[in-house]
């Protein structure tokens, strides 16, 4: 089969911006070609215009192993360790006011779950009673399968510094696993962020963070994304975003913390922001 044309390439290049957010951009661009042209090669189909092939049944998991391939997924545990620390900051000053409910955070684009699981390590560490849940949302199945076994090469432990190394169990052979009961505050679920319908669980929210995954998508889309998660915190609640992923604008209801280290807005107490 012939490799894509420029101009058919484009239109593939604008229906995966449309369905998922990510950008083809100069970077991308030979990765993208790389895997459309192998799928499409593999597909026993003629007529291989995408606005078709989005539309036909029985292709879903073609096209769901097309994104798995397509997506970046590159993540660490405690990738931006800054972070972190703000999250850690954040949470212990609300438990010094004498918090106990239960806390909900949310790992936005989780990947292999490694950020999820990061966050439930430090909410454990501060939170009393250890009363919180963490959702982990993804639009890659693939990457979701990988997050929900929580098996990782021991190698990917080595930043991690006491006590989150107790967070693992060893199963040989150069292999650990998150610790049960780490895993039983994450909760993964397939989400798209470009969907129109975000899922009830979304809402209410006490921290999410986001990171890594706003800089693949157009700044419209950026914009539109970052005042949904806005709106998806309860008031006090904190949006962490990876840094210089999204140059300081306005988020309405939403004030910029004064720390150069972090990307972290609070939902001021007085918004009424539409969920
Ligand atoms: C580079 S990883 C970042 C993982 C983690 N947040 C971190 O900071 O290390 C980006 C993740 O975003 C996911 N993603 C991309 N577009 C998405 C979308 N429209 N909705 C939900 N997840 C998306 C990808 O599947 C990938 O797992």
């Amino acid at each position: 089969m012939e490799p894509l044309s420029d101009s058919a390439f484009s239109r593939w290049a604008a229906l995966l911006e449309s369905r998922i957010g990510v950008r083809v951009t100069p970077a991308w661009e030979g990765h993208a070609r790389r895997i459309l042209n192998a799928h499409l090669h593999d597909l026993k189909i003629n007529d291989k215009h995408p606005a078709l092939l989005a539309s036909r049944k029985g292709l879903a998991g073609w096209w769901r192993e097309l994104l798995d391939q397509l997506l970046i997924k590159e993540t660490t545990f405690f990738r931006h360790r800054a972070s972190f620390d703000y999250l850690r900051c954040y949470l212990a000053d609300k438990a010094s006011t004498g918090e106990k409910r239960t806390l909900r955070l949310w790992s936005a684009g989780c990947a292999s779950g490694e950020e999820a699981y990061s966050m439930a390590m430090t909410a454990q560490q501060v939170w009393p009673n250890e009363q919180f849940q963490v959702l982990a949302t993804d639009i890659s199945e693939a990457a979701l399968n990988q997050a929900r076994a929580a098996t990782y090469k021991a190698s990917r432990l080595a930043g991690l510094m006491p006590p989150e190394h107790t967070g693992f169990l060893s199963l040989g052979e150069g292999r650990v696993q998150v610790e049960a009961s780490l895993r039983s505050y994450v909760h993964f679920v397939h989400h798209n962020l470009v969907d129109r319908r975000w899922p009830r669980e979304t809402q209410g929210m006490d921290v999410i963070f986001c990171q890594h995954l706003l800089g693949y998508f157009g700044p419209e889309r950026r914009d539109a994304v970052v005042a949904r998660l806005a709106r998806c915190l309860k008031p006090n609640g904190c949006l962490v975003l990876g840094p210089g992923e999204y140059l300081y604008r306005h988020i309405p209801g939403m004030q910029r913390e004064k720390r150069s280290d972090v990307l972290a807005f609070v939902r001021s107490t007085d918004s009424r922001l539409e969920c």
